[in-house]
């Protein structure tokens, strides 16, 4: 399922954050902890320069958290393994955020922004953070949580800030937010399924049943148990296809006649995936 969702705002997206990143002390990237692969950019990989890089796991109350602790070891191995790769040596740390965590984002994010920036922090010395993420992976959500009050659009459509924004904390900190940027062309197969699954982009750009099955195997392979749990299932079913009769049987997906709403059934995956009623469940391992 090649996905080619790369709407126009987000070249203009994508030179803005060149023009203005040389501006910027510290990189905040954000990624989806279920998908933390996946959902890094190749384009902000190329942008970052040698800015030090706050890697920030949102949505970590939806994933697995082993998977996710498996994630932070590795990224920290990976600094200290080459920490060339763009960054001097202590200048890109990891962070997990979620909603189970309230208040980690402005206890940890401002200080570290600080400690990283490469200048001297002397008095009137203003640390300008820039935010970087695909669209949906909660940049919005983020800058609220330091604002203390709602300054950013939070929806559940990709995409909904177009153009970049400036806010000052309260401790005079400075971000810029700038639209989910996606690629022009996503080439692996299952990054692209990983990132549908997920809500990275919008359900009218994939094919919704296909992603379903995609899911189906996926949680069939790595999550058995929460999948009989959700349906009420004496045992999973064989395959992925299988899974989403059953789900249309037991959540009224039967249309005129008997036939089984297959759609329906994608729909009630998905959302139960997303939402986090499945249970927490992460798409991909280091
Ligand atoms: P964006 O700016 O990167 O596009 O993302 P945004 O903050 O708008 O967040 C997209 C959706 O993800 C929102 O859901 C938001 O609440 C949710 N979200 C953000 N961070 C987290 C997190 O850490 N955990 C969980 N579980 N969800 C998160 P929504 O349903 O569109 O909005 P709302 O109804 O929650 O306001």
């Amino acid at each position: 399922m090649p996905i080619q969702w790369y709407p126009g705002h987000m070249t203009g997206a994508r030179r803005a954050i060149v023009e203005s990143i040389g501006a910027h002390d510290v990189v905040l990237e954000v990624l989806d902890a279920r998908l933390p692969r996946s959902s890094a950019n190749p384009i902000v990989g190329d942008l970052r320069t040698d800015k030090p890089r706050i890697r920030l796991l949102n949505k970590g109350d939806l994933a697995d958290p082993d998977v996710t602790a498996a994630w932070v070891r590795h990224y920290d191995r990976t600094v200290q393994a080459d920490p060339g790769n763009g960054q001097p040596p202590g200048r890109a740390v990891t962070l997990v955020l979620g909603h189970d965590r309230p208040g980690e984002a402005k206890r940890r994010i401002p200080a570290l922004c600080k400690e990283l920036a490469l200048h001297p922090s002397g008095p009137g010395k203003t640390v300008r953070a820039m935010i970087v993420g695909i669209p949906n992976v909660g940049k919005s959500t983020l800058i609220n949580a330091l604002m203390d009050r709602k300054v950013a659009k939070v929806g559940d459509e990709p995409a909904v800030t177009r153009s970049q924004q400036r806010v000052v904390l309260a401790n005079g900190m400075m971000l810029t937010d700038n639209p989910g940027m996606m690629w022009p062309k996503i080439e692996n197969e299952a990054a692209g399924f990983r990132l549908a699954f997920a809500g990275a982009i919008p359900d009218s750009a994939i094919d919704y049943e296909a992603v379903a099955l995609w899911g189906a195997a996926f949680l069939l392979a790595r999550y058995p148990a929460l999948v009989t749990a959700r349906f009420k299932l004496p045992a999973p079913p064989p395959t992925a296809a299988a899974l989403l009769e059953e789900i249309a049987r037991r959540r009224g997906g039967l249309r005129r006649r008997g036939a089984l709403d297959l759609h329906k059934a994608a729909d009630v995956l998905i959302h139960d995936f997303r939402t986090g009623s499945l249970g927490r469940i992460s798409l991909e391992s280091p």
